[in-house]
């Protein structure tokens, strides 16, 4: 990255996360939630998409409904592949427009519209726009994690678990990078191709909060655990990982690798899954404490606690939270999406 392009890129707002709020029900409320619930989705013939950080209660109920529980490229695959009339989202906002953006025919509903990502938060599509035309030379790749409009700029949009593969393609092409929102994934990305990319700064509140240093000692106390990192975290906490992958790849490895122990830098929502996939594994929280400790929903997303079966039932019930995109960018965005999607298919 050259110093004049620092110079021009816009300062990414700084993000506030909103304070973590989960759902406390007793046994009694959640099964009557979830039996409700689940006659509401078979008379709207409604299938569940939900991700890995969260609730259990969520991640369960789309299994047994027949829906799915997965990374954002996976997420994205199954709403599109599956004949329900309604995808609900259980997720963040840009996993529910994805859904939109690929299925424009299909109702799609969130629990709770608020749930955001400080990535997306951090790329505003005004601003973005103004970026990329400064660069005209460069392919626009962006994250998944960006909101309709920015991925209608976008040439590609990649997810954690095709950005390496695509960018790398890109790079083989002689193609320079304008990359954007999150700088740390960028910089493994760049790292690992080696791409001329220029990259947008944003980060995620969550991931960002691993601590190498802290790491390193508990690395220390548990010589045989393998570590596993999720590629939005700082660089000094990648440099410690054994293996770095989405949600996704992070699961299969703790289910391959031969070792019994496991340190976990990314939401501690995906634990669930890890346990049920490696049974008998131990998996233990990468650090988020130490100096300039600053995280309050320590390795767990507020945004993705925002959803829970209250809010799910209601949306069913009223029918409200309806995901709304303005068709000419829908149309733009779903280029850049749909490439990445026959990109990963092909390879
Ligand atoms: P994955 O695609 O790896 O699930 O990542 C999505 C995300 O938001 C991670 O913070
Ligand atoms: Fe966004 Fe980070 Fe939350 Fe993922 S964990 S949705 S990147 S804020």
């Amino acid at each position: 990255m050259t110093i004049q392009s620092l110079v021009n890129m816009p300062a990414t707002p700084r993000i506030i996360a909103p304070a973590m709020v989960e759902e406390s029900l007793n046994e009694g409320e959640r099964s009557a939630l979830i039996a409700r619930i689940k006659t509401l989705m078979a008379q709207q013939n409604a299938v569940l998409v939900a991700h890995y950080y969260t609730s259990a209660d969520l991640q369960d109920l789309a299994e047994e409904t027949g829906g799915c529980v997965s990374d954002s490229l996976e997420m994205a695959r199954f709403g599109h592949a599956h004949a329900a009339d309604t995808i609900i989202v259980a997720g963040v906002k840009f996993m529910g427009e994805t859904a939109k953006i690929l299925n424009p025919e299909k109702r799609v509903l969130m629990p709770d519209l608020n749930a955001n990502c400080s990535l997306d938060m951090a790329c505003p599509a005004d601003e973005f726009t103004a970026f990329c035309d400064q660069h005209p030379d460069r392919t626009v790749v962006v994250y998944a994690n960006t909101s309709a409009a920015v991925k209608a700029r976008a040439d590609w949009v990649v997810t954690s678990g095709t950005a390496v593969r695509i960018v790398a393609h890109l790079h083989q092409q002689g193609k320079k990078i304008l990359w954007a929102p999150d700088r740390h994934l960028g910089e493994y990305v760049q790292a690992t191709t080696g791409a001329d990319m220029l990259l947008w700064q944003g980060a995620c509140v969550v991931h960002e909060a691993f601590k190498a240093k802290e790491l390193a000692a508990m690395k220390l106390a548990h010589p045989d655990a393998a570590v596993l990192v999720h590629p939005e975290s700082p660089e000094a906490v990648i440099a410690l990982a054994d293996v770095v992958g989405s949600t996704t790849q992070i699961i299969r490895a703790a289910q391959t690798l031969p070792n019994r122990e496991f340190i976990v830098a990314t939401d501690n929502g995906i634990f669930h899954k890890m346990h049920a996939a490696a049974p008998g594994k131990v998996f233990l929280e990468a650090p988020t404490a130490g100096v300039g400790a600053t995280c309050k929903s320590c390795a767990h997303c507020p945004w993705m606690a925002m959803n829970g079966l209250r809010n799910l039932l209601q949306v069913l019930e009223i029918g409200a939270n309806e995901i709304h995109i303005d068709e000419p960018v829908r149309q733009r965005a779903v280029l850049s999406i749909q490439r990445m999607l026959d990109f990963a298919a092909q390879h």
